[in-house]
């Protein structure tokens, strides 16, 4: 009898604490959350090319970040701005690399979908080699070279947060190892 009620309890609690590390919203240290976009945050000051931005995302479990619409570009901006007001264009996830002349976000969507106000005489893939997009304080996206260096930010939505239950952390790359009692 004992037992059983010890292992209903046990139950109970590992429900909620799964529960309540889940709702934490947590992914990593230096990710802030914003809540009206269910997501998480990372500016990286350090100027990058553009594949290498968009592999520094992916190294951390996120994506090269690219405005959804007006409401997500206008707070990010203003928080880049706060924190960073001498960057004027920061690199984001849109590129015509694999169809010239069509922009598409880093996970395949027509920038039709996203926000995509360009600047009014962009993109123009000035002298055929612009293929990857920057985004400029002000709001405007324009074309320019992927080789050029600009800051960026990373993106990661809650939705796509795995929890890691065994070693209380997002990340499904680590097991749990009973001998040593570490991740
Ligand atoms: C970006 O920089 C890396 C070195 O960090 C280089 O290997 C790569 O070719 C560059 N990519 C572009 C598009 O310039």
């Amino acid at each position: 009898m004992v037992s059983k009620t010890l292992l209903f309890f046990t139950f109970v609690n590992f429900v909620f604490y799964s529960y309540g590390e889940r709702s934490n919203k947590f992914f990593r240290n230096d990710y802030n959350y914003i809540e009206a976009f269910q997501s998480f945050y990372k500016l990286h000051p350090i100027p990058q090319n553009w594949t290498d931005a968009k592999r520094v995302c992916a190294l951390e479990g996120a994506t090269l970040w690219h405005p959804e619409n007006d409401n997500e570009a206008n707070e990010l901006i203003a928080s880049w701005q706060k924190a960073n007001p001498n960057i004027e264009w920061i690199f984001v996830g849109l590129s015509d690399l694999l169809v010239e002349g069509v922009f598409e976000t880093v996970s395949g969507k027509p920038t039709s979908q996203v926000y995509s106000k360009w600047d009014p005489s962009q993109p123009d893939n000035y002298r055929g080699i612009q293929d990857c997009v920057r985004l400029k304080n002000i709001g405007v996206l324009d074309d320019v070279e992927c080789h050029h260096k600009y800051p960026f930010t990373c993106k990661k939505t809650l939705s796509s947060l795995e929890w890691n239950y065994q070693c209380k952390i997002p990340n499904l790359d680590y097991v749990y190892n009973k001998l040593n009692n570490n991740c």
